[in-house]
């Protein structure tokens, strides 16, 4: 199965997290530091600290944005994305009301953004689907006039930029995830960058039980007192996974420009076929390309995007669907009711999309037999002794 995503991890990576097997840190130690310094210097932020994954990144960020302080809040969070999005506002006993998304690129529309702020409203959460960054100028306006937090969920969109300005210097707060799918791996692992140095602090704070300091300044300061300020996780990154991260981050570009070039790629090959259309490219943007999204047109395919998934994947191409809107998972329903009809094009939209295979060690004959599988399933399906007919 040619998967849709997929990790580059070369002996230099290996090597680091073996020295780092072998120093005198396992946790947190130099590493997290130096990762983390790298990491801000990367997307032109003050400040980036580091998480044990990007949802725990995005509770923290959360956190560090005030939200729950007052009971009922509201945060708006885009229809697509993953659960961890929304979840992360649950966690801070906060309420997500979902804002619809554009119907060409799938980014949360700033004007139905518009459309669901209250006077309960903290926060608006942009997720920079398929790691296009979204269009935060107009998300920055609507911050501002209501006083609203802007966090941005990057965890598809490290490496890309709006003209100069890097994603990580966009929102408030933006977060990101070192899946191994994602753009550069350490296993599991996250980031929170921001230019506020008292919310660095209480990111910190936040990753090691409301604790004000970590055991590595209390050796130095030769203390064994701490003293616990606020109620806090341990969400702590390790030596172990900074090692990987640091050497993925030195990758960054070369990822990036591959994960492009196979994009535009597709896009050639994909023009001459009406019922495979990628979403769009927004005018300006440095893409990530995390995921290659198309958009699956049922009528001139003559087969539903369930049954070309079904048929891809019995053809060996690990398509995959990102994402259901998050207020149809059983778990919303159940806690808020039935919301169907709240973002018309999400619903809509999620009925045609498709990723398809990308990731920076795919092959052009890869992307040829992936495109070939896409005509080939509509052919198929007149053939009456095939699956599809
Ligand atoms: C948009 C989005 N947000 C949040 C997350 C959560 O990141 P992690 O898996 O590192 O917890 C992911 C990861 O899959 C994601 O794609």
């Amino acid at each position: 199965m040619l998967p849709y995503g997929k990790q580059t991890i070369e002996k230099d990576d290996i090597e680091a997290v073996v020295d780092a097997l072998q120093s005198d840190w396992l946790t947190t130690g130099p590493l997290v530091t130096t990762f983390e310094t790298t990491f801000a210097q990367t997307v032109g932020t003050q400040q980036a600290v580091s998480f044990s994954s990007g949802t725990a990144a995005l509770h923290a960020a959360m956190h560090a944005a005030g939200i729950g302080a007052e009971a009922n809040e509201e945060v708006i969070v885009p229809a697509i994305t993953f659960v961890a999005t929304s979840n992360a506002v649950l966690y801070q006993n906060a309420r997500p009301v979902f804002a619809d998304v554009d119907p060409d690129t799938l980014l949360i529309d700033p004007a139905d953004v518009a459309r669901k702020i209250t006077p309960k409203t903290k926060a608006i959460v942009a997720m920079d689907y398929a790691g296009q960054p979204c269009d935060y100028e107009a998300l920055r306006a609507l911050a501002d006039q209501h006083n609203l937090v802007l966090i941005s969920d990057a965890c598809h969109s490290l490496g890309a930029a709006i003209g100069p300005n890097r994603v990580g210097s966009l929102a408030d707060f933006t977060c990101f995830s070192f899946h191994p799918i994602k753009q550069i791996t350490s296993a599991e692992g996250g980031m929170v960058t921001t230019n506020d140095p008292l919310a660095a602090t209480t990111l910190k704070e936040f990753r090691n039980h409301g604790i004000t300091t970590d055991h590595r300044q209390r050796e130095s300061r030769q203390q064994h007192q701490y003293a616990m300020e606020s109620l806090g996780f341990n969400y702590r990154l390790t030596d172990l996974q900074c090692a990987l991260g640091l050497s993925q981050l030195a990758k960054l570009s070369r990822f990036t420009r591959r994960r492009n070039d196979i994009a535009r790629f597709y896009r050639s090959l994909l023009e001459s076929i009406p019922h495979v259309n990628p979403l769009q490219t927004r005018a300006g943007i440095e893409h990530a390309h995390h995921l290659f999204v198309i958009r699956w047109d049922q009528k001139s395919a003559g087969l539903s995007r369930d049954q070309a998934f079904e048929q891809l994947r019995e053809r060996k191409i690990g398509v995959n669907v990102h994402y259901q809107p998050v207020y149809q998972h059983p778990y919303y329903i159940n806690r808020f009711g039935d919301q169907t009809g709240s973002c018309p094009i999400a619903e809509r939209v999620y009925q045609e999309i498709l990723s398809l295979p990308i990731f920076p060690l795919m092959r052009e004959e890869n992307v040829r037999e992936v495109v070939m599988q896409l005509q080939a399933i509509t052919q198929a399906k007149s053939n009456p002794l095939s699956k599809a007919a």
